[in-house]
């Protein structure tokens, strides 16, 4: 029978999600420790989908995976074809909603089998046109940062709307991620600051959005400076910015105070916050080890040793 597969990564957030949104720039790395594959295949009758939620008719899927469908008829509709004769599998180690791209990641995997499948051409550019539309559906008001850095292998220097600028993560350090274990809700959490940005407060939140893109700045000029001990203190002050934003929440607080507690150089939340995961940085391997089992011990679920600079360590 015919088969056709498509991949995508996860993928973490350094600084300036949220602000990214509004413009700001961010710096976000694939985070390939972490994956998805989608396989298109014949079958006949309607389209199935086969993955950890859901195993069943396509057209019967629960609202929670409103963003799988939409990224199926969204790539679907591209291709002018219909979805009878066709099994869907996703497999995935990429947590769900913990603020590593997993939607994004999806809509990336199967846009890419789907395309394969049907032998039609896709580039780039369109990729992220359509994982773009699936995006939107899923979290509101994407900046494009999640499929670009779910479908891409470069780190970037990522400003909403511009071309890619890729951004060598040269830095000696290494990068802990911790997951909460607690579903993130990226799209409450981006849909509370539009209206925090519409409030009579608005001025202060707007100001906090504008730090956020002067901290992922200056966290540019650290990583060329190669300066880890300004980079965590920049993590520290991002964390402190998106707690006043109320994107962050109780655990992702313990995660990132036991971090620092156990010497790491700054700490913060990745992704939309709310849940999911946070970051901490140490300066060797021997210091992350710490970090991470600080990490553990105040009840990280998974946590995962990234050595910047190109090498990646996964646990
Ligand atoms: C979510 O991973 C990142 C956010 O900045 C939203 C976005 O960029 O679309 C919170």
């Amino acid at each position: 029978i015919k088969c056709a597969t498509g991949k995508a990564h996860g993928k973490i957030i350094l600084m300036g999600e949220h602000a990214v949104v509004y413009g700001e720039p961010s710096i976000a790395l694939p985070f390939p420790a972490v994956d998805m594959v989608a396989t298109i295949c014949e079958k006949e009758g309607p389209l199935t989908v086969d993955c950890s939620y859901y195993n069943g008719i396509a057209s019967e899927m629960p609202e929670v995976l409103e963003s799988l469908r939409t990224a199926i008829l969204t790539a679907l509709d591209a291709l002018q074809k219909k979805s009878d004769n066709l099994s869907i599998t996703i497999e995935s180690s990429i947590p769900a909603e913990r603020g590593m791209g997993s939607s994004a990641a999806v809509s990336v995997a199967l846009t890419r089998a789907l395309f394969r499948y049907f032998d039609a051409e896709l580039t780039d550019e369109r990729l992220l046109t359509l994982v773009n539309i699936a995006e939107k559906i899923a979290h509101g008001n994407p900046s494009g940062l999640d499929a670009a850095m779910t479908s891409g292998d470069d780190p970037l220097y990522f400003i909403k709307g511009k071309p890619f600028e890729k951004f060598p993560l040269n830095i000696s350090a290494c990068m802990i991620v911790g997951d909460t274990g607690i579903t993130g809700q990226t799209r409450e959490a981006v849909a509370s600051i539009a209206q925090k940005l519409k409030g009579e407060q608005k001025d202060l939140y707007l100001n906090a959005i504008k730090t956020l893109g002067r901290l992922t700045g200056q966290a540019k000029c650290a990583i060329e400076e190669n300066n880890p001990a300004l980079l965590g203190k920049l993590m520290n002050e991002a964390h402190a910015e998106l707690t006043f934003l109320d994107v962050s929440s109780k655990k992702l607080d313990q995660l990132v105070t036991a971090a620092r507690s156990a010497n790491a150089l700054g700490a913060k939340l990745t992704g939309g916050g709310r849940g999911g995961c946070m970051i901490a940085l140490a300066a060797t391997q021997a210091e992350a080890k710490k970090v991470e089992q600080a990490l553990q011990q105040a009840g990280a679920v998974r946590t995962w040793i990234y050595q910047m600079g190109g090498k990646k360590d996964a646990k």
